[in-house]
C-alpha cells in the first residue's frame, strides 16, 4: 500500500519534472561518472558483481532516458586506469560485463533504428583481446550514425589521454607534419580519445552517483571551464532514478539560467555606468560654459 502510494507520487513527480525540463534547454553532452556498485551490493549484503550488474541494468536505462529526451552525446566512465589496481577477479568480470552489454547493444535493433554511435575512449592497449574485438565490432557497425553518441571511457584516464596527444602532436612536428603554429584548442581536442575522426565534444553536465564530490580524471578537457554544471547526488548508481536524471537537468538549466541573468546585469551596469559618466562629463561641460558665459558678462 504505502510502496504504491510512493509509486503513485514519484509517477506525478517523474512526469512534472520532465514538462518542466523540457520547456527549456536540454544540455547537449551529458557525461557521467557511474559511482558506488559496490557500496550499494555492500549494504545489501552482497557480491561486488551483483553492485555492477545492477549499476550496468541502470546504465542501459539512462541510454534511454537521454534518448528520450533529446540529448545528443552521453559518455559514462565505465572504468578508469586507476581502477586496475583493483583485484583480478573483479577486473575480470567488469570486463565480462561490459562485453556482454557492448554485444546487447550491438544486436539490439534500437541501436540501428535510433542510429546511435558506440565509441570507446581509452588506452585499449590495456584491453584484454576479447573486449576489443567487441569495441571494434560496434564501433564499425555504428560509424556513420549521428543522431546519437555513446562515448563509453575504458581503461581511461584525463590525464594519460592529455599525455598521449601531447606525444602523438609533438611527433608530428618532429616529422614536420605539422608545424609549432598549427598548435590550437582545435588540434589538441582532435589528438585527444578518440583519435579517429570526430572528437568527443565540450560537456555541459557532469553527474556523479555516490555521494563523493570528486571529478576522477574524468574528461580534464571537456568538461573544464565555466561552461560545465556538476550534479552530485547521493545515491549508488545502481540506485539512480528517472528523476534524479531530471533534476540533474534542472541544475543545468538553473545555471544557465543564472549565468544569463547575471550577464544582462552586467551589461546594465555597462550602460549606468556609462550613463553617469556622460552625466558627469555633461555637467562638467555646462559648469564650464557658464562660468565662460559668466566671465564673458563680466
Ligand atoms: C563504480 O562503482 C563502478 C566502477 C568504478 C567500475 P564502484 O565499483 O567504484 O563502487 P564503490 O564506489 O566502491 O561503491
Ligand atoms: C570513478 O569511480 C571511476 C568510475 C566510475 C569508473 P572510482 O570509485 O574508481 O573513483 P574514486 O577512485 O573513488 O574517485
Ligand atoms: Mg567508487
Amino acid at each position: 500500500m504505502k510502496n504504491s502510494i510512493f509509486g503513485v507520487f514519484y509517477d506525478e513527480y517523474e512526469r512534472r519534472l520532465k514538462i518542466k525540463i523540457l520547456n527549456s534547454e536540454i544540455p547537449h553532452h551529458i557525461a557521467v561518472i557511474m559511482d558506488g556498485n559496490r557500496r550499494y551490493a555492500g549494504q545489501l549484503g552482497k557480491a561486488r558483481s551483483f553492485g555492477h550488474a545492477m549499476g550496468a541494468e541502470v546504465t542501459e536505462k539512462v541510454i534511454e532516458w537521454c534518448y528520450e529526451i533529446g540529448v545528443k552525446q552521453l559518455t559514462l566512465y565505465a572504468f578508469s586506469t586507476e581502477n586496475f589496481q583493483r583485484s583480478e577477479e573483479e577486473v575480470d568480470g567488469l570486463f565480462n560485463l561490459i562485453n556482454e552489454k557492448f554485444l546487447k547493444i550491438y544486436s539490439d535493433p534500437r541501436t540501428h533504428e535510433r542510429e546511435m554511435q558506440v565509441r570507446v575512449i581509452g588506452d585499449r592497449s590495456k584491453l584484454p583481446a576479447f573486449l576489443n574485438e567487441s569495441i571494434e565490432k560496434i564501433e564499425k557497425a555504428t560509424e556513420k550514425y549521428r543522431k546519437f553518441h555513446l562515448n563509453v571511457a575504458i581503461a581511461y584516464g584525463g590525464r594519460q589521454d592529455i599525455i598521449q596527444a601531447v606525444r602523438d602532436i609533438a611527433s608530428c612536428i618532429s616529422s614536420r607534419e605539422l608545424s609549432l603554429e598549427d598548435v590550437d584548442e582545435n588540434l589538441i581536442s582532435k589528438h585527444l580519445y578518440p583519435a579517429t575522426g570526430v572528437s568527443v565534444p565540450n560537456v555541459d553536465l557532469v553527474i556523479r552517483t555516490g555521494g563523493d564530490e570528486r571529478v576522477s580524471n574524468f574528461l580534464p578537457w571537456q568538461a573544464n571551464g565555466s561552461e560545465c554544471a556538476a550534479y552530485f547526488c547521493a545515491p549508488f548508481w545502481p540506485e539512480f532514478r528517472k528523476i534524479d536524471l531530471f533534476r540533474s537537468i534542472r541544475v543545468y538549466q538553473a545555471r544557465k539560467a543564472e549565468k544569463k541573468q547575471e550577464q544582462s546585469y552586467r551589461a546594465l551596469r555597462v550602460v549606468n555606468f556609462l550613463g553617469v559618466r556622460n552625466y558627469e562629463e555633461k555637467t562638467e561641460e555646462i559648469g564650464q560654459l557658464q562660468s565662460i558665459k559668466k566671465q564673458g558678462i563680466s
